[in-house]
């Protein structure tokens, strides 16, 4: 048989046997051609829309169908109809409950069937089982489409987020692994930080790093996420002695990683130097407020921007970058109203770290909001997960293992016979 297409179906219960109707109802598109590559595990859910029902159970499942959409949706009718699935009213509680959310081909749009399916957003845990399943050679684009979520390729798709009041959401990455994770998420772009200098080399500052630094580092992220929006930062003294090294630093950073952008600190006082590397037809993103770079000069990392003259001075700046035509500004640790007038003031894009909620976008240390470090816990960042407490628990199972000789099993073991 000619396998043509790859779907994603999820499929739902809240009556009956929930998760034996989910698994009859597998095993009858299996007896109906539908070859199933990999199932996902049983999520709990609320019901979406008509909320006074019971809970729902769901399953993902990633198959092979040589069927289009709509015969497809047919055949899932027709074993909906042989689940007896209740018809009570329209969102009630139903046995069985199979959408197709996801097709390997991009779009379909009939009266009848909407792919991406149009609750995708709504249901936030449908990101999961669409993370989990798209194959991993389609991950970027059709996860994208899949969500509804407008990729960006270039510094024109950044703008058109601000238009269309999308909020942008940016990250660090700093090597090949972290950033095979990111560039299988909805994260709009990646950023190179010479953050790397405090998070991967254990220094107290920026100043470390090197511009060879953030090319080894960069290219190990491009060679991740080749479709993601890539940002490297210019690193300490990389474009502060001259226009004419700054150009050929910043194109030694895109010619050798493949990054679309460079970042760097400061404003009028850098004017010119923005000005030539965008000349040279490099796009810029400008970084005010906290500078790190500047830290021997301002003291330890702290709120910036408190009194009248410093904010003027913050709004000023960044109008000088964006008339020295950058795509983007990174304004970080300053009071939030004064993160909203600026992205109100400004025409292009500005993403806050520190900076209050009313910015165009919002950019964190991935490992800051993957909790690697207990011990640090600025203010603005905000934890999704505490990963050294979890690492150090799974490095104490397996020591536990390997000293009870618990690990390796037989299974994985390698034997001649
Ligand atoms: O270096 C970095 O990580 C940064 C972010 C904090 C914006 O510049």
């Amino acid at each position: 048989m000619q396998f043509s297409y790859q779907y994603i179906l999820v499929l739902g219960s809240n009556l009956g046997d929930k998760k034996q109707n989910i698994t009859q109802a597998i095993t009858l598109l299996k007896e109906n051609g539908q070859v199933v590559l990999r199932e996902g595990d049983f999520l709990f859910t609320e019901p979406a829309i008509e909320k006074n029902q019971p809970d729902f159970i769901n399953k993902g499942i990633l198959c092979c169908s040589s069927l289009s959409p709509e015969d497809l949706l047919q055949l899932v009718k027709n074993i909906e109809i042989k689940l007896e699935r209740s018809t009570t009213y329209r969102f009630g509680p139903r046995e069985i409950d199979i959408d197709i959310v996801w097709w390997s081909i991009g779009e379909y749009h009939s009266e009848k069937l909407q792919i991406p399916h149009k609750e995708n957003n709504s249901r936030s845990w449908i990101r999961n089982i669409l993370a989990e399943l798209i194959p991993a050679n389609l991950a970027q684009s059709l996860y994208y489409k899949s969500m509804n979520v407008e990729t960006v390729k270039t510094c024109l798709d950044f703008q058109q987020k601000k238009n269309n009041r999308q909020k942008i959401v940016m990250l660090t990455a700093y090597d090949f692994s972290m950033a095979r994770i990111l560039a299988r998420t909805s994260v709009d772009a990646l950023l190179v930080g010479d953050s790397l200098s405090n998070v991967i080399q254990g220094n107290d500052s920026t100043l470390k790093a090197t511009i060879d630094q953030m090319i080894y580092h960069g290219k190990a992220v491009r060679k991740a996420a080749p479709d993601k929006f890539l940002i490297i930062d210019m690193p300490f003294l990389s474009y502060q002695i001259s226009a004419g090294e700054a150009v050929s630093n910043a194109g030694k950073i895109i010619q050798e990683t493949g990054a679309n952008a460079v970042k760097l600190e400061g404003g009028i006082e850098f004017i010119d130097v923005v000005t030539h590397i965008i000349r040279s037809g490099i796009p810029v993103m400008g970084h005010l407020g906290l500078m790190p770079q500047s830290i021997l000069i301002h003291g330890k990392p702290s709120l910036q921007a408190k009194d009248e003259n410093s904010k003027q001075k913050l709004l000023e700046d960044a109008k000088a970058l964006q008339a020295a035509g950058v795509f983007g500004l990174v304004v970080e640790m300053i009071p939030a109203e004064l993160g909203n007038k600026i992205s109100q003031s400004l025409e292009i894009p500005v993403i806050g770290i520190g900076a209050g909620s009313d910015t165009d976008g919002q950019v964190l240390v991935i490992h800051d909001l993957l909790g690697f470090n207990s011990d640090f816990s600025p203010k603005f960042v905000r934890k999704y997960l505490d990963f050294q407490s979890d690492a150090m628990k799974a490095i104490e199972n397996f020591s536990k293992d390997v000293r009870e000789k618990n690990f390796p099993s037989r299974d994985e073991s390698f034997y001649s016979t």
